[in-house]
């Protein structure tokens, strides 16, 4: 890895050059063609991939071209219940979300308790899998029908995963593992098994329907490590490759590459309050200049700046997104002003999600894939 920056599933230090990244993963670029071809079978492309935020992926194009032919193919992306969710853990799943609607797919959702237990000394088994109960409900806030939805919180609901984590851990040997998560002689062997079980529910879709189901998997950049090694082994267990569509970070208010749950000044939360949610806008950093006059007369610099990059996250509006870029650019608007824009954006969207969090609060148990099996 590249001395500037480092990133795994668990870490992101740096500043991420997301190309180099991508020649060190071994993922392509999503190009004109690929974007062109879902615009033209979903009749439009969505705005996180307009925006560039996916901007890259495993085999996208066999999923366009398995969906082309009417054949069987679901979604997969999950979280690791470690705190509350974020703004950023939400990008995946508005995705997702937007497939569901467009192509009338699945969405297998994995809670990883067990992993976020795992990776962190202090947490408790109690709290990691409480929090799969409390991010499940950001998750169905986002409106997914309740047949497609279909959530696995590990700790619970390993009976359907077991045996193929099994059989995924028979082939991923301790070196691949090793050299893939850089895993050390002092990490704990259940992390060590670990990703046997996040590969798993890539291929459950398969198991359960009896078929060939193709999977894609939305998710940021720093999952690719699990779905690298589950390409590698799926076809000698008679499974597909799963496919991938990666997105970039959401930033941290601070401007580093990676908002972070375990940071908690670096992250909105959607169970914070307004008043905490206007403290942190108003503190963010931006690329604004240093004294109004000064921004004025050269104008700020949006492509570093968090601010921006949460407008166009949180406003579908490209003609909006449009004149913020240029009045920033421009010295027209002043930074206090362009996170006080913001800030009614972000409540706006968090009141409908925390009201829609609420109800969903008795109805977790319908969207659990266990109970659907029963
Ligand atoms: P976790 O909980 O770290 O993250 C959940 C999802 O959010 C993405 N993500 C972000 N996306 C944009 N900007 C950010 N700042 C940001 N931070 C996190 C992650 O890439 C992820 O998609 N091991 C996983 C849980 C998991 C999973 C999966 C994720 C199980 N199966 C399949 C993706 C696909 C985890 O701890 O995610």
């Amino acid at each position: 890895m590249s001395e500037e920056f480092y990133v795994t599933p668990w870490e992101v230090r740096g500043k991420v050059d997301y190309r180099k990244l991508l020649e060190k993963f071994g993922a392509k670029e999503l190009d004109v063609d690929v974007v062109n071809r879902l615009g033209s079978m979903a009749g439009e492309v969505h705005y996180l991939i307009r925006r560039g935020f996916f901007y890259a992926h495993r085999d996208f194009d066999k999923i366009l071209e398995v969906a082309g032919r009417g054949l069987p193919w679901a979604l997969y992306t999950g979280r690791g219940p470690s705190g509350p969710v974020h703004i950023g853990h939400l990008v995946p799943w508005i995705l997702a979300k937007w497939f569901v609607d467009r192509f009338g797919v699945e969405l297998f959702f994995q809670m990883t308790d067990d992993e976020k237990f795992l990776d962190d000394e202090e947490a408790t088994l109690k709290e990691t899998n409480g929090y799969a109960y409390e991010n499940s409900l950001d998750l169905i806030a986002l409106g997914f029908p309740q047949d497609k939805l279909h959530i696995i919180i590990d700790t619970e609901d390993i009976g359907v995963l077991y045996k193929i984590a099994l059989k995924v851990a028979k082939k991923l040997t301790w070196s691949a593992v090793r050299a893939t998560f850089g895993f050390s002689d002092s990490t704990n062997t259940g992390l060590i098994f670990f990703p046997s079980l996040q590969i798993a529910v890539a291929f459950l879709p398969t198991e359960l329907r009896g078929e060939t189901v193709h999977v894609l998997i939305p998710a940021a950049i720093d999952q690719d490590p699990y779905f690298r090694l589950a390409r590698d082994i799926a076809e000698t267990l008679g499974y597909p490759k799963p496919a991938t569509l990666y997105s970039r970070f959401i930033s941290s208010l601070r401007g580093e590459s990676k908002m972070s749950a375990s940071v908690a000044e670096s992250a909105i939360y959607t169970t914070d309050d307004e008043r905490s949610i206007r403290v942190k806008i108003m503190n963010a950093f931006t690329g604004g200049q240093p004294t109004a006059e000064l921004q004025r007369k050269f104008g700020g610099n949006p492509d570093i700046c968090p601010v921006y990059e949460y407008h166009k996250l949180f406003d579908p509006n490209d003609k909006n997104i449009g004149e913020i870029y240029e009045n920033c650019r421009g010295g027209h608007i002043l930074c206090g002003e362009c996170k006080a824009l913001l800030f009614d954006k972000i409540k706006s969207f968090l009141k409908i999600h925390v009201e829609a969090r609420e109800k969903a609060r008795d109805k977790i148990h319908m969207y659990r894939l266990s109970a659907k099996l029963r």
